[in-house]
C-alpha cells in the first residue's frame, strides 16, 4: 500500500465517479484530502464513508469554472496547511452523442469553461501552494479521446485533448519548481457519465467490441493510477498521459 501520510490533496469532481473513488484511495492511502464539487449532500456521503474508515475528508462547495469559487478553494487549503501535495483535476461534463453541427454554442462554453478553464484556474490558484507541497504533483483527468478522435462528440474530444497537450506543456514548465504534472486518460469507465451508452444495448455491445479486454473499467481502476502518479514510484514521470483503457487504444 502507498502511504500518503501528512500530505494533502485536493480532487475536483469528488461527489462521484472517478473522482469519489480518487477522493477514497488518497484518504485510504492517509492523506488528509479535500473534496470540492457543486453538490455538498454528495460530498458530505463521501466525507462519510471516508470518516468510517479512519480517514480525513474535508468539504469545498463550488462550480470549477467559477473563479471566484476556485479562489475559495486555495483559499481552504492554504489556511489550513499552507501547502498542496497533490492537485486531482477531475471536474468534468460531456455531453450527449450528436453530430458536431447539430451542437449549441451554449454546451462548449459549459464543456470549455468546466473542463479546460476549471482546470487552468486550480493550476494557477495552486501553484504557490504546490511550490511549498512534499514531491507535489497535479493530475489532470483527460480521456483516450484527448489522444485520438471520436465521432459525435467532437467539442469535448478538443476539450481533453486541450487537458493531455497542457499536460506536457505545464510539465515542462513547472519541472525546474519540482512540481511534476502527469494525466491519466481513461477509456470507458462506469460512471454516471457513461450510464447513457450502457443504456443502449445495441451501442454498449459495439463498444465492449472495440475494448480488447471486453468490459468497462470500473473507477478504482483510476484511481489506482492517480496513487502511482503521485508517489514516489513515479518520481521521474513527468508529461505522460497515462492511459487506462481496458486495450482501447492498442489497436
Ligand atoms: N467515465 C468515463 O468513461 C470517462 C472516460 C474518460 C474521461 N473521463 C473524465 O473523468 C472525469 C470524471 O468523470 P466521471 O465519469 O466520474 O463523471 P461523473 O460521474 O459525471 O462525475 C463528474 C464529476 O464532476 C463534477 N463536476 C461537474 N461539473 C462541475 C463543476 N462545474 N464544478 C465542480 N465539479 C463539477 C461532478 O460534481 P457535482 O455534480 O457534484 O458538481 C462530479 O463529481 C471527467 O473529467 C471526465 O471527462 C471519464
Amino acid at each position: 500500500m502507498l502511504d500518503f501520510s501528512g500530505k494533502v490533496a485536493v480532487v475536483t469532481g469528488a461527489s462521484r465517479g472517478i473522482g469519489r473513488a480518487i477522493a477514497e484511495a488518497f484518504a485510504e492511502s492517509r492523506a488528509e484530502v479535500v473534496l470540492f464539487s457543486r453538490n455538498v449532500a454528495l460530498l458530505e456521503q463521501v466525507k462519510d464513508v471516508i470518516q468510517g474508515r479512519g480517514g480525513k475528508a474535508y468539504i469545498c462547495e463550488g462550480d470549477v469554472s467559477n473563479k471566484e469559487h476556485v479562489d475559495g478553494l486555495v483559499k481552504f487549503v492554504e489556511e489550513r496547511w499552507g501547502k498542496l501535495d497533490v492537485l486531482v483535476n477531475n471536474a468534468g461534463v460531456s455531453p450527449h452523442f450528436k453530430s458536431f453541427v447539430k451542437t449549441e454554442e451554449t454546451d462548449w462554453e459549459q464543456m470549455l469553461n468546466v473542463n479546460v478553464k476549471g482546470m487552468l484556474y486550480c493550476c494557477k490558484g495552486f501553484f504557490p501552494l504546490l511550490k511549498k507541497g512534499d514531491h507535489p504533483s497535479v493530475i489532470n483527468i483527460s480521456s483516450i479521446v484527448g489522444i485520438v478522435g471520436m465521432a459525435r462528440i467532437a467539442v469535448y474530444t478538443a476539450t481533453k485533448g486541450a487537458m493531455s497537450v497542457f499536460t506536457k506543456s505545464l510539465a515542462v514548465e513547472w519541472a525546474p519548481h519540482g512540481v511534476r504534472v502527469n494525466a491519466i486518460c481513461p477509456g470507458f469507465i462506469t460512471t454516471d457519465m457513461t450510464a447513457g451508452v450502457q443504456s443502449v444495448e445495441e451501442i454498449k455491445r459495439q463498444i465492449l467490441a472495440r475494448i480488447p479486454m471486453g468490459r468497462f473499467g470500473s473507477p478504482d481502476e483510476v484511481a489506482k493510477a492517480a496513487l502511482f502518479l503521485a508517489s514516489p514510484m513515479a518520481s521521474y514521470i513527468t508529461g505522460h498521459c497515462l492511459v487506462v483503457d481496458g486495450g482501447w487504444l492498442a489497436w
